[in-house]
């Protein structure tokens, strides 16, 4: 097996390929005065099983574009299998036609990336999983929460309540409290589809004196952990922690949440951050393995 790390993945991708001592192939990207770039391989990937890792967070259209032009290129230059490993999924979130007239985004990378003719992709804890059932080749969509909340419970927090901030995501409480064994709970929010200000409803949760953990799949603005945090802290919880899958963390996010009350922002390696993060390394690693 070959992993080639890719431009918006290099230390992720490295780090898999330690973990299964494969052998790697670097990309380089040579700049045009216009903006344009040439990729090139340095490795012949002919007749290889290649792994190639690339995450799409910002700046999305760039880190999209290199990656259908390696998963392109790979299949080209004759490599046997060619899995796709995009730990954050670019669009993920436009998974639906919420206002008349919008195009699906997901749905459509969905279809430009099997047009490279891959034989696998691999995800993260994608937003909305159903962008995957477009895909006609095998999939896997990868869940970083049980390693998130590991890592609390390594730090101390076993028997800590989680909490996610959204109901469409009580999976991901469900996920952790297996780990911590404190009990789960939700939120329910509304996002208005045309200015995107969110309103979170006022619900009331046994969480007075107690350890409380809020897991959500991204982090954007920091508005929906934020407003999450500030709800439990009125409500007497002791320490409330904060972890995503995603940082996107953009502007003002870090602080938004610190302000509310968090004692912390625990992220992965999915995106570049400058968060405390726990790796995916093992968990994309063994995923290969199977
Ligand atoms: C959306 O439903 C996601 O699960 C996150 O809750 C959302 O992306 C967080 O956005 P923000 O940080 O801007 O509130």
């Amino acid at each position: 097996m070959i992993v080639v790390p890719g431009p918006a993945a290099q230390s992720l991708g490295q780090k898999v390929a330690e973990v299964l001592n494969a052998k790697t192939v670097e990309v380089k990207l040579k700049l045009f005065p216009d903006g344009e770039y040439a990729l090139r391989f340095e490795g012949d990937l002919k007749g290889e099983d290649v792994v190639i890792v690339q995450t799409t967070g910002q700046p999305q259209d760039t880190n999209v574009m290199q990656l259908l032009l390696m998963l392109d290129a790979a299949k080209d230059l004759g490599a046997k299998k060619v899995t796709a490993v995009v730990p954050y999924l670019a669009f993920a979130r436009q998974d639906k036609r919420f206002l008349v007239g919008e195009a699906i985004s997901g749905e459509t990378l969905v279809k430009l990336i099997e047009a490279c003719g891959i034989d696998q992709f691999i995800t993260v804890n994608i937003h909305a999983e159903n962008t995957l059932k477009k895909f006609n080749i095998p999939t896997q969509n990868l869940s970083a929460i049980t390693t998130l909340a590991q890592h609390f419970k390594d730090q101390g927090l076993e028997g800590a309540f989680a909490l996610s901030p959204d109901k469409g995501a009580i999976e991901i409480a469900e996920e952790a409290s297996k780990v911590l064994g404190g009990g789960c709970g939700w939120l329910k929010k509304e996002r208005d589809r045309y200015t995107g200000e969110i309103q979170v409803e006022e619900k009331s949760l046994d969480v007075k004196g107690r350890d409380v953990i809020v897991f959500d799949d991204i982090i954007s603005t920091g508005g929906t952990i934020a407003r999450a945090v500030k709800m439990l802290k009125s409500q007497g919880a002791k320490r409330v922690y904060t972890a995503c899958v995603h940082a996107l963390l953009i502007g003002e996010a870090k602080n938004k949440i610190m302000e509310s009350g968090a004692e912390e922002i625990v992220g992965t390696d999915s995106l570049p951050t400058s968060l405390k993060t726990v790796s995916l390394a093992h968990l994309i690693a063994k995923a290969l393995s199977r």
